[in-house]
């Protein structure tokens, strides 16, 4: 994998990529009339929550549960953690057998989870086409058994397991009344549609932008989420945020649209409003992009050691706080030699 991270640091520190990213002088420039969006860069509080004790973890994912508790996935180890968001006290709560990672996860149901599981060598960075499946994590334990409901965690069962897939990747409940979700496919270049309640899966949504881009690293599409009539998605290598509008069966019925272009983007946070929050994995970042695609920087930066290698972002209830969970910067170290364990940041944005 020299080649692949060659080219990645190649990538993040050329002067092109420089120029492509949003610093403020950058985007106050851009002249977006009429615009009911003010995307100014945010005063923001950054602490960090939680961190894990050693090199190689890597956090994937993460989403808050109703209590506030945020769970995460790690892509070292197929591991859930539970995240105390007050006392930063973390907790393992679920560890799949015969996998090597855990990717997407979303809530279904209240307080029943979807988690993306396979194998991927976080050294070289092959997934194993064949090895990837939808789980569900039930905390609810409204169908468990006694014993199950006297186990502290909560209790597994597999959705589907997706043999055709190549690398599925990030994940998204399509909507309350129905019980598909979206997954995205990064080798492939597609997204899945599973229904959790059948196990049944099909391609939803093929496009070239969810392609890879031409070169050694072989990731495009890297998360999909869920907005009205649109779905959202990122892809990495083309350094793409896109949309498209879908009917209920999640089939294209509009045009393939790039929202924002020119950084690297991972998982996605989405407000009502369509504001999103977009960690750059890479580039150490988190990026917010309004519906017009005007980008303000959040926090973090390309040589900055705030947040090595940030991979998902969620917004608390209140959508006063922004969690990062990272990577500890393991794609691309910092400035080509930082990394660091991964770790929970705490973001409170303060204006
Ligand atoms: C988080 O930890 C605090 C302090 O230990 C505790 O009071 C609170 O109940 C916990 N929150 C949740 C959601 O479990
Ligand atoms: C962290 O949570 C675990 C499990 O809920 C609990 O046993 C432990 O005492 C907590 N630790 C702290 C420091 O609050
Ligand atoms: C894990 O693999 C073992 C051996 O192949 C098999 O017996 C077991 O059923 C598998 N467990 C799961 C949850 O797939
Ligand atoms: C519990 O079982 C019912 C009936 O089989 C099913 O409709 C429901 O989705 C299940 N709930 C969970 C949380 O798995
Ligand atoms: C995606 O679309 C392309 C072009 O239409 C087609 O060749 C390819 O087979 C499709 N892939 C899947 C997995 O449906
Ligand atoms: C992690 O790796 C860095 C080098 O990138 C090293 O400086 C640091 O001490 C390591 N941290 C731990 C906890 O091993």
């Amino acid at each position: 994998m020299r080649l692949f991270s060659t080219w990645l640091s190649g990538l993040a520190f050329s002067p092109l990529a420089l120029a492509f990213w949003p610093s403020s002088d950058v985007y106050n420039s851009v002249q977006v009339p009429e615009s009911p969006y003010n995307n100014d860069q945010p005063k923001v509080k950054v602490e960090t929550l939680f961190q894990f004790p050693n090199n190689g973890s890597w956090i994937d994912n993460m989403v808050v549960r109703s209590d506030g508790n945020l769970l995460l996935t790690r892509l070292d180890t197929p591991e859930v953690w539970q995240v105390n968001t007050t006392s930063g006290n973390a907790t393992l709560v679920h560890s799949f057998p015969n996998v090597t990672s855990c990717f997407g996860i979303s809530e279904i149901a209240d307080d029943v989870f979807a988690v993306v599981i396979g194998d991927f060598d976080s050294k070289t960075y092959q997934p194993t086409a064949g090895s990837f499946s939808v789980q569900k994590l039930d905390f609810s334990k409204k169908n468990a058994t006694q014993d199950e409901r006297a186990l502290a965690g909560p209790t597994a069962s597999e959705i589907a397991a997706v043999p055709e897939s190549l690398a599925l990747n990030g994940m998204a409940t399509f909507a309350q009344d129905s019980n598909l979700v979206l997954v995205a496919d990064s080798l492939m270049g597609v997204i899945w549609k599973v229904d959790t309640e059948t196990g049944d899966y099909a391609v939803a949504l093929n496009h070239t932008t969810m392609t890879a881009a031409p070169g050694p690293l072989p990731l495009g599409i890297n998360s999909c989420t869920v907005l009205g009539e649109y779905v959202y998605y990122t892809s990495t290598t083309r350094m793409q945020y896109c949309r498209v509008k879908v009917d209920k069966e999640a089939n294209a019925v509009g045009d393939y649209e790039v929202i924002a272009s020119g950084f690297l983007p991972d998982n996605i946070e989405l407000t009502p409003d369509g504001t999103a929050y977009i960690p750059t994995d890479p580039q150490n970042g988190v990026v917010r992009i309004t519906p017009l695609g005007q980008i303000a920087l959040v926090a973090g930066g390309q040589i900055s050691m705030e947040m090595p290698g940030p991979t998902s972002t969620r917004l608390s209830k209140d959508r006063d706080v922004l969690y990062v969970g990272t990577s500890g910067g393991q794609i691309a170290p910092v400035l080509g030699t930082f990394t660091e364990p991964a770790k929970v940041v705490k973001i409170t944005l303060q204006s």
